[in-house]
C-alpha cells in the first residue's frame, strides 16, 4: 500500500476500510449487547472490528483486511497468532477428552512448568482468568493476616469485580490528593461500600506505602511490579526491594499481579527481571497464548491454606485439559533465543517511533519493555505515575491509531503494544512505514 503524506485527504482509495465490521457489530447488537463480549471492546474508534483468522503477527477481518495485529489479544498472544506447536497439543488433548473434573498429567506438567519458571512459585493453583486469581490472592492473604484492608495503587486493574474496581483510570482532577487518592468507583452497579476494605495509594511513592503500612493493620499489598495495564512504567530504583521489606517488617502479604507481565518480561515474570519475590503472585495472558488459563503461585505455605486452613478456591473450569496442554505448549516454546528475538525487534520498533516523533516534531514518550511499551503523546518527560498518564493527549492517541488502522497497524487506544516472537524485522519496518505515514497525515489535518 502506499502513502502519501496527506493521506486521509487525498488518498482515500489507499486506506482499509472497515465497514462490514461496523455493519456486523451492529446486527449482532440485536443478541449481543453491544455487539461485542467485554465492555474494553466497546468503543473503539473507527468502530469494533469482526475477525476470521488469524496467524502470526497478522489479523484477518471481515472487510478482506489484513492487519498487523499489536493488541495481541490485550496481552496474550507471545507466540503469535496460531502457533504450530499450540495448535497440534491442543488437538491430540481435544481426541483425548475435553473435561473430567478430575486430575490429569497434562495439568501436573504445567504446573511443574510455572514452579520452574517462576522464582517465587513454591506452590501454584491454575484458574480461568486474572479477575478470578487476584481475588484467591486477596482471600488467602486476608486468611493468612487475620485482617481485611488491601493496599492497591491508582492506574493498577486487577480485575473488574467490585472489591478491586476502583481508581483504575481516573480521569484527571477525580482522585483529590495525589499522596491520599480518593477510591474512584469504576461501575455503576458496583456497591459503595466495596472500598470500605480498599487502600489506594500512588504507586512507586515508598515513603507514602512505608507510612500506610506501619499502622499494621494491611493484609496485603497487590500491584503490578511494573505498571503495564496503564502505561508501561518502570518501579523506580529500590521501591520493590523496599516494598518488599516494609511488608515482611509489618506482616503484610505482597502480591505481585503478573498477569501483564508473567511470561512475557521474562520466563518468570517481573519477579525475575527485577531479582524481588512476593508473597503471592498470579498470571494469566501469556501463560497460554490465547486459552482462557490463569494461576496464582507462591509460597508453599500460603498456598497450602487452601488445603490445609479452610480457605476455597473453585472453579470447574481450572485446569481444563485442553487449555493445559496449550500452557504446556506455551511454556515449552519460552527459550531464551524467544526473548532475545523479541527484544530485538520490539528495540527496533521503540527506536523507530522515537525516530518518527522526533523528525516530524512530535512532542511523545516511548518508554516501556520491548514486550510491551506504551506511547504516549504529549508528555514532555516519560510517565513516572498514573497522575503523569492523565497528561497525555488521549485524542490525538485515538486518532493516530485510526490512521494506523487505515495503514494496516492495529493498537491498543490506550497506547500499549504488545510484541510477539512472530513480529520480525519486516513486520516491524511495514509497522514503521505506517506510523510514518499516518503521523505525517495527522499532521497534514491539524490533528497532532
Ligand atoms: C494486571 C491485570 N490484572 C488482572 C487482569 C484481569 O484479568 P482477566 O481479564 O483475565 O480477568 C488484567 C486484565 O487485563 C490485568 O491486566
Amino acid at each position: 500500500m502506499t502513502v502519501s503524506p496527506n493521506a486521509l485527504t487525498e488518498t482515500d482509495g489507499d486506506l482499509m476500510r472497515f465497514d462490514k465490521s461496523a455493519e456486523t457489530i451492529r446486527r449482532n447488537s440485536q443478541w449481543i449487547s453491544g455487539g461485542v463480549n467485554s465492555n474494553f471492546r466497546l468503543n473503539i474508534a473507527p468502530t469494533p472490528l469482526v475477525f476470521e483468522s488469524g496467524e502470526g503477527p497478522y489479523l484477518h477481518d471481515v472487510d478482506g483486511n489484513t492487519l498487523i495485529d499489536y493488541y495481541l489479544g490485550m496481552g496474550p498472544m507471545i507466540l503469535g497468532h496460531k502457533p504450530k506447536a499450540l495448535v497440534d497439543a491442543v488437538k491430540t488433548q481435544i481426541d483425548n477428552g475435553i473435561l473430567f473434573a478430575g486430575q490429569t498429567a497434562v495439568e501436573a506438567e504445567a504446573a511443574r512448568l510455572v514452579c520452574e519458571l517462576v522464582p517465587s512459585a513454591e506452590r501454584m493453583r491454575f484458574g480461568s482468568s486474572g479477575s478470578e486469581v487476584d481475588q484467591a490472592a486477596m482471600r488467602l492473604a486476608r486468611a493468612a493476616t487475620g485482617r481485611t484492608l488491601i493496599v492497591k495503587f491508582e492506574g493498577h486493574y486487577h480485575g473488574w469485580f467490585d472489591n478491586v474496581l476502583w481508581s483504575t483510570a481516573p480521569a484527571a482532577g477525580q482522585g483529590g490528593d495525589e499522596s491520599a487518592p480518593t477510591p474512584v468507583i469504576g461501575s455503576k452497579g458496583q456497591l459503595p461500600e466495596s472500598a470500605d476494605e480498599l487502600v489506594v495509594l500512588p504507586w512507586n511513592d515508598l515513603a507514602v506505602l512505608e507510612a500506610r503500612l506501619a499502622k499494621g493493620d494491611i493484609a496485603a499489598v497487590i500491584m503490578e511490579a511494573a505498571m503495564c495495564n496503564q502505561g508501561a512504567i518502570q518501579p523506580a530504583d529500590g521501591y520493590l526491594e523496599g516494598v518488599r521489606e516494609a511488608c515482611t517488617k509489618y506482616g503484610t502479604i505482597l502480591i505481585f499481579d503478573e498477569v501483564i507481565t508473567g511470561f512475557r518480561l521474562a520466563p518468570g515474570g517481573a519477579q525475575e527481571k527485577f531479582g524481588v519475590l512476593p508473597d503471592l503472585c498470579t498470571f494469566g495472558k501469556a501463560i497460554a497464548n490465547g486459552f482462557p488459563v490463569a494461576a496464582i503461585a507462591g509460597r508453599a505455605d500460603l498456598m497450602d491454606m487452601f488445603t490445609n486452613a479452610g480457605v476455597v478456591h473453585g472453579g470447574t473450569y481450572n485446569a481444563q485439559p485442553v487449555a493445559m496442554a496449550a500452557t504446556v505448549a506455551t511454556l515449552k516454546s519460552l527459550t531464551p533465543a524467544l526473548y532475545d528475538g523479541i527484544a530485538e525487534n520490539g528495540n527496533a520498533l521503540i527506536e523507530g517511533f522515537r525516530e518518527i516523533f522526533a523528525r516530524e516534531g512530535v512532542t511523545a514518550q516511548v518508554v516501556g519493555f520491548p514486550q510491551v511499551f506504551h506511547v504516549a503523546l504529549g508528555l514532555e518527560q516519560p510517565a513516572r505515575s498514573y497522575r503523569d498518564l492523565t497528561k497525555m493527549n488521549k485524542k490525538a492517541y485515538v486518532a493516530l491509531t485510526t490512521a494506523l488502522l487505515q495503514r494496516g497497524v492495529r493498537a491498543l487506544e490506550r497506547g500499549a503494544w504488545f510484541m510477539s516472537s512472530t513480529h520480525d524485522k519486516a513486520v516491524v519496518d511495514a509497522t514503521l512505514d505506517a506510523m510514518s505515514g499516518a503521523v505525517k497525515a495527522l499532521k497534514a489535518d491539524g490533528t497532532m
